[in-house]
């Protein structure tokens, strides 16, 4: 592991937050079909349903994985962790477009705007899911002849897994076949982990993956991340239920009080809201204690780990 330390590593987390978040627009603002470009309609919704908003929590996990490996990003090339974060959130925005359908949650309104169906229409949803979804792996496994193409086919392994029916797929599929079920807390920890905690997870293994092959992370270290990616997965599902119960849509930039409506089950109908919260802790307490092998050089994980349990949206 590097100790040298880099501009990005000297940045307090918000600057650092805000220096990726731009950074990330950036990428993605060229990764995408222009949208004048045929078919106009299918690539202007692709755009709007990506650009402009969200928190980027996947692709600022990503990152914070590999600044564990690399601290001086800026004097190092860091384009397949680029390419990564890019192609993590472009998952997570098709998930986002087809989680809202009609045919799943229903819900008008997405990071403050109409959602993608409101916007355009069911069918233009429904493709822009899928090109969305392509363009993630075309992203991530675009080369360039100083890459390595081993660790790219590791990269691209664990992000098809992560989306598949064993990832988050799998979970909406749970999902939606448990409205109107009480679950048990294994159940409801299985659908969670799968829906939201797969592509969190795939998102910090991704992130180290791009900065060191992974065979030459120890499997100590794999084993760490993996443990604190797999806590403060769950947690973000468990506080996205709170934040369902307790927040506000015009802050939340999605309709809040939609589980209930919806008839879902969730770590609040489950636990009641108290009891909830003291879950998301225990979860957010655990994932810090996983990255304790790794002392500073997992600053931007931690950050993260709290930034995710005290989000208002
Ligand atoms: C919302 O994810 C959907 C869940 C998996 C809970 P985010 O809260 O990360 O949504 P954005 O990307 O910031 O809009
Ligand atoms: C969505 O869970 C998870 C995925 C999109 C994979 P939710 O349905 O709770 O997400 P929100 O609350 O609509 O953002
Ligand atoms: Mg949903
Ligand atoms: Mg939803
Ligand atoms: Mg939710």
């Amino acid at each position: 592991m590097t100790n040298s330390v880099g501009i990005s590593a000297q940045l307090d987390f918000d600057a650092w937050v805000k220096l990726k978040q731009a950074h990330l627009e950036q990428v993605l603002d060229r990764v995408l079909p222009s949208a004048d470009l045929i078919p106009t309609t299918l690539h202007s919704a692709m755009r709007f349903s990506i650009l402009g908003g969200g928190k980027r929590v996947r692709a600022l996990l990503c990152y914070a994985a590999a600044e564990v490996y690399i601290q001086d990003t800026s004097s190092t090339d860091i384009s397949l962790t680029d390419n990564a974060a890019c192609a993590l959130e472009l998952i997570h925005a098709y998930s986002l477009v087809h989680d809202d359908m009609p045919c799943m949650d229903d819900d008008d309104l997405r990071r403050g705007k109409p959602s993608c169906h409101k916007q355009y229409d069911d069918a233009t949803a429904l493709l822009v899911g899928d090109s969305l979804q392509s363009l993630a792996f075309s992203a991530i496994s675009q080369t360039s002849p100083s890459q390595n193409a081993q660790q790219q086919l590791q990269m691209l392994h664990i992000l098809a897994k992560a989306a598949g029916s064993l990832g988050m797929a799998g979970g909406q599929a749970i999902d939606l076949s448990s409205v109107g079920k009480p679950l048990n807390q294994t159940e409801l920890e299985t659908m969670h982990r799968l829906k939201t905690g797969a592509l969190i997870e795939a998102a910090v293994l991704i992130g180290a993956a791009s900065a060191q092959p992974e065979a030459s992370i120890n499997n100590a270290e794999i084993l760490a991340l993996t443990r604190y990616a797999a806590n403060i997965g769950l947690a973000f599902q468990v506080v996205d239920d709170i934040l369902d119960v307790e927040g506000d849509s015009s802050i939340l930039g999605k309709t809040a009080g939609k589980d209930a409506n919806n008839n879902k089950p969730t770590y609040v109908t489950l636990l009641g809201l108290e009891a909830a919260k003291t879950y998301a802790k225990q979860l957010h307490d655990e994932a810090l204690s996983a990255l304790k092998p790794f002392s500073t050089q997992a600053l931007r994980l931690q950050q993260l780990a709290d930034f995710i349990m005290h989000r208002r949206f």
